[in-house]
């Protein structure tokens, strides 16, 4: 049974789970999460292979306080009122990176900006501040399934394919958090959750606009507008490179003269998941024109990896 009380105990030994790249269920005031440690790639891939999502979408990153938040994300004048009204609590802050930010590539889905949140649960607390190192996570269900509010749900859905699911009780709130672009001057609410327009509005003593509906500024920063795009052509599915072309290779390698780097020698889609951002910023970095990506398997995160590809391809 992976389900264990909140004791001391256990969330001490849910921290040295989590420091050693493995899964954590933990409640929060709205729901409960599927946490891994946000700078582990490995780990950050394995929340997305538990989920069984299709799809690469930028996490949320959990830290204890704001001194915390201050080294992952560069916080404006707006992003700290935000956090001195209502964290702890249930509202999610997207910053830009810090400049050393070490939160993986593949939690921000390759993004320059990081979503933060101080979660008030006091076992979400503790577990924070036992692990100390950022958490990053999604609600703890199956892509597609509703959100999990008790530690049963999480059971239900995730099963063995999480190690520890800590019990704390069924979650307060019920509902995500309120997700809050601060990267500018002007708040946009990209996710409605646990805090109500209103009363953001409220703490920071004028309106405060929905995100959703405009095409500008799409809602789910899961879509492909606010995604990091590589300013190199993609082609998918190449047997080797063509001169000129760098080659972003899956399991043996084609022979190739140029930029190269492998996603996973070993042909390990975990592995692959876990290098896909960054690698593709260095293949981008090095100045390719276009970039010849070889065959992924359309199996289990490896959909994921081909849906980011194939976005990441269609681009004007
Ligand atoms: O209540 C919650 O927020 C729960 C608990 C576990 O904290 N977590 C949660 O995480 O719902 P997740 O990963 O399911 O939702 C992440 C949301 C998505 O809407 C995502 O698009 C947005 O945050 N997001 C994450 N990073 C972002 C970024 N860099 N820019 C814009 N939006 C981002
Ligand atoms: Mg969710």
């Amino acid at each position: 049974m992976a389900i264990r009380k909140a004791s001391p105990e256990a969330i001490a030994a849910a921290a040295e789970a989590l420091r050693a790249g493995r899964l954590v269920a933990f409640p929060t005031e709205t729901v409960y999460g599927l946490g891994a440690d946000a700078t582990n790639a490995r780990a950050v891939a394995a929340i997305f292979a538990a989920k069984d999502r299709p799809r690469f979408n930028p996490l949320i990153v959990h830290v204890p306080d704001l001194a915390a938040a201050e080294r992952l994300g560069a916080f404006t004048p707006l992003g700290r009122a935000l956090a001195a009204a209502f964290w702890p609590g249930a509202l999610t802050l997207v910053t830009a990176r810090a400049p050393a930010c070490p939160i993986a590539d593949l939690a921000t889905a390759g993004l320059d900006t990081v979503a933060l949140r101080v979660p008030a649960h006091p076992v979400a607390q503790a577990l924070l501040r036992a692990a100390a190192c950022p958490v990053a996570a999604p609600s703890a269900n199956r892509s597609g399934h509703v959100s999990p509010t008790t530690a049963a749900h999480v059971e239900a859905d995730l099963g063995s394919r999480v190690d520890v699911i800590l019990d704390g009780g069924p979650a307060p709130i019920g509902l995500e958090s309120t997700v809050v672009d601060a990267t500018g001057e002007e708040p946009a609410i990209l996710r409605s959750g646990g805090i109500a327009r209103e009363a953001i509005a409220q703490a920071l003593g004028r309106p405060v606009e929905v995100a959703r509906g405009d095409p500008g500024r799409p809602a789910s920063p899961g879509m492909l507008a606010r995604h990091y795009a590589p300013a190199a052509r993609l082609r998918l599915g190449a047997r080797e490179a063509r001169p000129g072309e760098a080659l972003l290779a899956f399991g043996p390698p084609a022979p190739h003269r140029g930029p190269m780097l492998n996603l996973s020698a070993a042909g390990d889609l975990a592995e692959a998941a876990a290098n896909l951002f960054s690698h593709l910023r260095a293949l981008d970095a090095a100045g390719a024109e276009a970039i010849a990506v070889m065959p992924i398997p359309e199996a289990g995160l490896g959909e994921a990896i081909n849906d980011r590809l194939r976005r990441a391809a269609r681009r004007p």
